[in-house]
């Protein structure tokens, strides 16, 4: 099968897709034949050097957003058969034709959504998911600043909030307002013209997926007792201090019933992912120059095999 792998760190020229044999599932493990990978900030982070941070050692396989069938299952996995059609967040390795997924990785693919929209979400919905609603214990009726409000994340998250019943403020630059209003909120914030505590006081939640500068001025636009949740900084000591156990950085990590939670969403039409660029997985390079101009609008996603259901 065909796979993208490093096995050094660096830029695109790290990159190798190579062809390696089908991994078979361990115990507990699901085979997937994988139809389409999200592209994420992530990959080529550990492509430049991050993999020891998520716990990685070269050589690395990279993709960790895919949708595809259950090829095989594992000894003792339950609740899925062959054939099924799936969606999840994985380790790593789903840039690839055939990838490995925990059982607590996937879930059913939601049946509204084909399985290039089914790769833009779950990583990116986990994300803001755990952000906004464990670490940031975001309520209806309650204030959010969500920074980075057109990216993957950000444009999932504006709809997970609205869902809540929270008040939603975005920011982007201004080429994406329509596209951030038409998300659902309330507010929005061109960073490149306007500045942020000129415009937003007294937010319940941060919610920052873009940090430096960002992440920086947007504490000045929190309410005291506020909750404060990163995607991108580590908070200093000095700012744990200050705000304790209301400045968090969130860690995505696989969880069936935020995933299940998530799909009901995707199913009521509450949550649509928006797809900037599909690209083959032979253009795996230009998919990840793409993600690190940080400028995209929703998701990048590769097309590996075609959908034949
Ligand atoms: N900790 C975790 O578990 C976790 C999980 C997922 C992602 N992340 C991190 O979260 C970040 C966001 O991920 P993503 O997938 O959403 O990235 P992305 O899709 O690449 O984000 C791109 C978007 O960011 C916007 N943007 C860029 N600079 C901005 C600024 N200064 N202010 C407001 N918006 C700005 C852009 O809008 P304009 O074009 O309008 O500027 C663009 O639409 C990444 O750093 C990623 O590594 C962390």
């Amino acid at each position: 099968m065909k796979a993208v792998v490093i096995n050094e760190y660096g830029n695109n020229d790290v990159i190798n897709l190579i062809e390696r044999d089908i991994p078979q599932p361990a115990a507990g493990e699901i085979l997937v034949k994988v139809y389409t990978a999200g592209v994420n900030p992530v990959d080529w982070r550990i492509r430049s050097g991050a993999g020891a941070r998520f716990g990685l050692t070269l050589p690395i396989p990279l993709g960790s957003e895919i949708a595809g069938v259950v090829e095989k299952l594992g000894d003792s996995v339950s609740g899925f058969k062959p054939g099924d059609a799936v969606y999840g967040k994985i380790r790593t390795g789903g840039f690839a034709e055939y990838a490995i997924a925990q059982v607590e990785d996937v879930a059913l693919k939601p049946q509204q959504l084909d399985y290039i929209q089914a790769a833009a979400i779950p990583l990116a919905a986990l994300t803001a998911w755990q952000g906004m609603f464990d670490s940031g214990k975001l309520t209806s009726g309650q204030r959010i600043l969500i920074t980075g409000a057109s990216g993957g994340v950000g444009s999932l998250a504006v709809q997970l909030a609205k869902a809540k019943g929270a008040y939603v403020i975005g920011t982007a630059s201004g080429r994406n307002k329509s596209f951030v209003e038409q998300l659902g909120v309330d507010e929005f914030v061109d960073y490149t013209g306007e500045k942020l505590a000129d415009k937003v006081s007294d937010v319940d939640l941060v919610f920052d997926t873009v940090g430096g500068e960002t992440y920086l001025q947007a504490f000045s636009v929190l309410k005291a007792g506020g909750y404060f949740v990163t995607a991108v900084e580590f908070p200093t000591e000095e700012q744990r201090n200050t705000y304790g156990d209301h400045l968090a950085r969130v860690f995505c990590k696989s969880d069936p019933d935020d995933l299940a939670a998530i799909s009901a969403l995707v199913d009521s039409q509450q949550l649509v992912p928006h797809i900037a660029t599909v690209l083959p997985l032979s253009e795996v390079k230009q998919a990840l120059e793409l993600s690190e101009t940080r400028r995209t609008r929703g998701k990048i996603v590769l097309q590996i095999a075609a959908d034949q259901n």
